[in-house]
C-alpha cells in the first residue's frame, strides 16, 4: 500500500530522498519561484509538546510557499484538555486542512494519527522513538555542506537511549554506501537494539565509544546531542548523566580541519558557546537548512502525484504492546497492529519487539 503519510524517513527509497534533497536545494536557489506554490492550502501544526525549530519552521515553510497555517503548541489551550481523543482530534483537523505536522510526547502517536486522518501527516517527533523531518534537515545539510552522504565516518554523541534524531539519522545514513559510526555515550545510554540491529543487518561498520576526546580526531561528521531530561524516570538519573560529554574548545583541537558539527537543538551546555564562531560549527546553518527540506516535503507530498510513500504491511495481532510508552497504553480503541522482522513480532506503532 502507498499513501502520503511521513513516519518513518526508513519508508523512502534512497531515490525519494535524492529527490527531496535536489527539491531543497532548488527552492533555496530560486526562493521567489515557489512564492505561490501552496496559495489556498492549510498547513495545520498539532504540536502536542514543546518545540522551536520544528514547529516554526514548518509554519515558516508553508508561508513561503504562500500558503496558511492554523493549530496549537499547547494541548492543553485545546479540547485535548477536555478529554478528547487523538482519534476524534485528527478526524477534525484532517477536515479543515490540507496537510498536519505532528509531534507528541507517546511513542507511535503519529503512525496512529495516520490511520484517522484524509490528509498527509507529518511525524515531527513521537517521544523517544523517531524524528524524520530533523534527518531530513540533516540530510539536506550534509548534502550541500559535505556534497554527499556517502563515505562519512559519523560520530553521534549524547543521549542515544532516548536520542529520537540519533535514530532516524542512523536509520537512514546506513542504507548509503561507506558510512560508518562511532556511538558516543555513556553504558546508560546507548543506541536501542533494533539500532544496532539496523547497523548489522546493512553491513554497517560501527564502534562504541565512552571517550569523546580520542573518539574525536578522525570523524568527518560530529553529531552532537542533549541529555533528553524529559525521557528520564527520575530527576537523579538524568542528573547523573547530564554534562558527561561536553564538546569544549580543547577537544574539538583534536578534530579535522574538515569535520563539521551538527546538533539538532536545542543545545543544554553540550557544546560550550565558545565553539560557535568555528568554521566547523554548522548548527545553526543546518537549522536553517531544515526549512528548506520542508519546503520541499510540503511540495512533494501535495503536488507530487508520483512522490508515494510505502506502508508498511502490518497485521492484526491478538498480543497487544506492552511498551509503557506505547500509544496503544493511553488510545485504547488502536487496532494491535504489529509486523514481522527477523523473525520476531514488532509493534506496528512504536516498533518495539511484543513479547
Ligand atoms: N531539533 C528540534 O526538533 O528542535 P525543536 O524541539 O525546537 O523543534
Amino acid at each position: 500500500m502507498l499513501n502520503k503519510n511521513l513516519i518513518d524517513l526508513e519508508a523512502l527509497s534512497v531515490t525519494q530522498i535524492d529527490k527531496l534533497i535536489r527539491k531543497a536545494r532548488k527552492i533555496m536557489q530560486s526562493p521567489a519561484d515557489y512564492r505561490h506554490a501552496c496559495d489556498g492550502k492549510i498547513l495545520a501544526t498539532l504540536f502536542y509538546e514543546p518545540s522551536t525549530r520544528t514547529q516554526m519552521s514548518f509554519q515558516t515553510a508553508m508561508l513561503k510557499l504562500g500558503g496558511r497555517t492554523i493549530g496549537f503548541d499547547n494541548p492543553m489551550n485545546s479540547s485535548v484538555a477536555k478529554g478528547e481523543s487523538l482519534k476524534d482530534t485528527v478526524s477534525v483537523i484532517s477536515g479543515y486542512a490540507d496537510i498536519i505536522a505532528m509531534r507528541h510526547p507517546i511513542e507511535g502517536t503519529a503512525m496512529a494519527a495516520s490511520l484517522y486522518s484524509q490528509v498527509p501527516l507529518i511525524n515531527c517527533g513521537d517521544g523517544g522513538h523517531l524524528h524524520p523531518t530533523q534527518t531530513l534537515t540533516d540530510i539536506v545539510t550534509l548534502s550541500c555542506e559535505k556534497g554527499r552522504l556517502d563515505h562519512m565516518k559519523i560520530g553521534v554523541c549524547g543521549d542515544l537511549l532516548n536520542g529520537r534524531t540519533v535514530h532516524s539519522l542512523i536509520k537512514t545514513l546506513a542504507k548509503y554506501e561507506g558510512n560508518s559510526f562511532v556511538l558516543i555515550s555513556t553504558k546508560k545510554l546507548g543506541v536501542p537494539l533494533y539500532i544496532i540491529d539496523i547497523l548489522e543487518k546493512n553491513g554497517c561498520p560501527y564502534e562504541i565509544s565512552h571517550n569523546l576526546a580520542e573518539a574525536i580526531t578522525d570523524l568527518d561528521v560530529l553529531y552532537m546531542t542533549r541529555i533528553q531530561r524529559e525521557r528520564f524516570l527520575s530527576e537523579a538519573e538524568y542528573e547523573a548523566q547530564k554534562y558527561v560529554f561536553v564538546l569544549d574548545r580543547e577537544k574539538l583541537d583534536r578534530a579535522r580541519e574538515d569535520m563539521i558539527i551538527l546538533h539538532p537543538l536545542p543545545r543544554v551546555n553540550e557544546i560550550t558557546v565558545d565553539i560557535d564562531d568555528d568554521p566547523r560549527a554548522l548548527y545553526f546553518k543546518q537549522a536553517q537548512y531544515g526549512m528548506f527540506g520542508r519546503m520541499a516535503l510540503i511540495l512533494l507530498l501535495l503536488q507530487d502525484e508520483d512522490f508515494m510513500i510505502k506502508e508498511r504491511e502490518t497485521e492484526l495481532s491478538e498480543h497487544c504492546c506492552d511498551n509503557p510508552k506505547c500509544i496503544t497504553q493511553s488510545e485504547p480503541y488502536l487496532p494491535h497492529l504489529s509486523y514481522r522482522k527477523l523473525g520476531m513480532q514488532m509493534c506496528g506503532f512504536c516498533d518495539k519487539r511484543i513479547n
